[in-house]
């Protein structure tokens, strides 16, 4: 099925500035090093979605757009080199994620793990997460940078926790939520609040716009462990089934354990434990299914995604501020 709202709509407000950002991104990690730049030109053949440079233009877009008629832009090729730097940093986690989770599976190609093995896994991830590091300070802006470091130690702060927290079966949502938070959402609303600190948008402005990340996010990433129970591998490009088989507990999973009959539920804690057979996935699945937790999560997502949408009334109507509404809705949609 594909999402009835397509994301080349949605960023129709930046269309050339976005379009223009693999090349960017491209540029910045340009290096003498071939190995470096074999497995830098393999990871980046694949677009991901975008959705952090994105956020960082709409940003710096609808900041721009509340000003009204004659703002001043922020320079072009800062905001460009701000927005390759998200997307830079974020191909950083994802590289060392992968080996941790033992995925074999990124934008449906093989993880960079399994292609080259850990330690260029690691040491290409290092080198992507320095140069992100450099393009941050290039802006000149300190308090981006500031605001870059605290949200760099949040997320190896949840990727820990996550992995501390792998089969525990008293997880709480709030240890959930907390861990997402800190891992996922705490990027995306890094990201629009660069791009409205760039813009040199009001102290309200950026801090509507951080909350409206941060929910966001949230929303964004139960999908995304939504998806992990019920979506296809070939659009969602990743593998299925990593959380359960790697022992992460998501939302599913969590209000399963909730609510499942007692019967069920050893079943379920029996299946968690054991060696992860295929056989084992599906029983699992076929529970999530009976008890409807898939639904209940994406409630939860729902009512994230509201709030954030709250956040933009500070703001007047305007392209941007639509596009960043609509996208609130393809984040509940996607199946990618
Ligand atoms: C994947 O992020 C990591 C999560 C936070 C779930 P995306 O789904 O945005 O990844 P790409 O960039 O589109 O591949
Ligand atoms: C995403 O975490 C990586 C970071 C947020 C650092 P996950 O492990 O949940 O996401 P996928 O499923 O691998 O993309
Ligand atoms: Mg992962
Ligand atoms: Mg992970």
């Amino acid at each position: 099925m594909n999402p009835t709202i397509a994301l080349e709509e949605i960023y129709a407000p930046i269309e050339s500035a976005i379009q223009a950002i693999p090349d960017v991104t491209l540029g910045i990690l340009a290096t003498p090093n071939p190995l470096a730049q074999e497995v830098i030109q393999y990871f980046f053949s694949e677009q991901g979605k975008l959705l952090r440079p994105a956020l960082t233009l709409f940003g710096a877009e609808i900041v721009r757009q509340n000003k009204g008629p004659g703002a001043v832009s922020p320079d072009k090729s800062n905001l460009m080199r701000l927005a390759a730097a998200f997307e830079i940093f974020h191909a950083a986690t994802l590289v060392h994620d992968d080996i941790v989770d033992s995925a074999y599976l990124r934008r449906n190609l093989p993880t960079v793990n399994v292609r080259w093995g850990p330690q260029i896994a690691v040491l290409v991830g290092d080198y992507l997460h320095v140069r992100a590091v450099e393009a941050f300070f290039e802006t000149k802006s300190e308090k981006i940078a500031a605001r870059f470091m605290e949200t760099a130690g949040a997320v190896c702060d949840g990727e820990i926790r996550e992995l501390r927290e792998k089969y525990n079966l008293n997880l709480t949502q709030a240890d959930y939520f907390d861990i997402l938070g800190k891992k996922t959402a705490s990027l995306l609303s890094c990201c629009i609040e660069a791009g409205a600190i760039l813009a040199e948008g009001s102290p309200e402005e950026a801090g509507a716009l951080g909350r409206y990340g941060r929910y966001f996010g949230l929303a964004f990433q139960i999908v995304d462990d939504c998806l992990d129970f019920t979506g296809e591998e070939h659009e969602f490009g990743k593998t299925l089934g990593a959380d359960y088989t790697a022992g992460v507990l998501t939302l599913p999973l969590i209000r399963l354990l909730e609510i499942a009959r007692p019967r069920d539920r050893e079943t379920v804690i029996a299946a968690f434990k054991s060696n992860k057979e295929l056989s084992k996935f599906q029983m699992i699945l076929e529970l999530i299914r009976e008890y409807q937790t898939v639904p209940y999560a994406l409630a939860q997502a729902r009512a994230f995604s509201a709030k954030a949408r709250a956040e933009l009334s500070l703001f007047s109507d305007s392209p941007a501020k639509r596009s960043l509404d609509r996208l609130l809705d393809y984040v509940l949609e996607r199946n990618r």
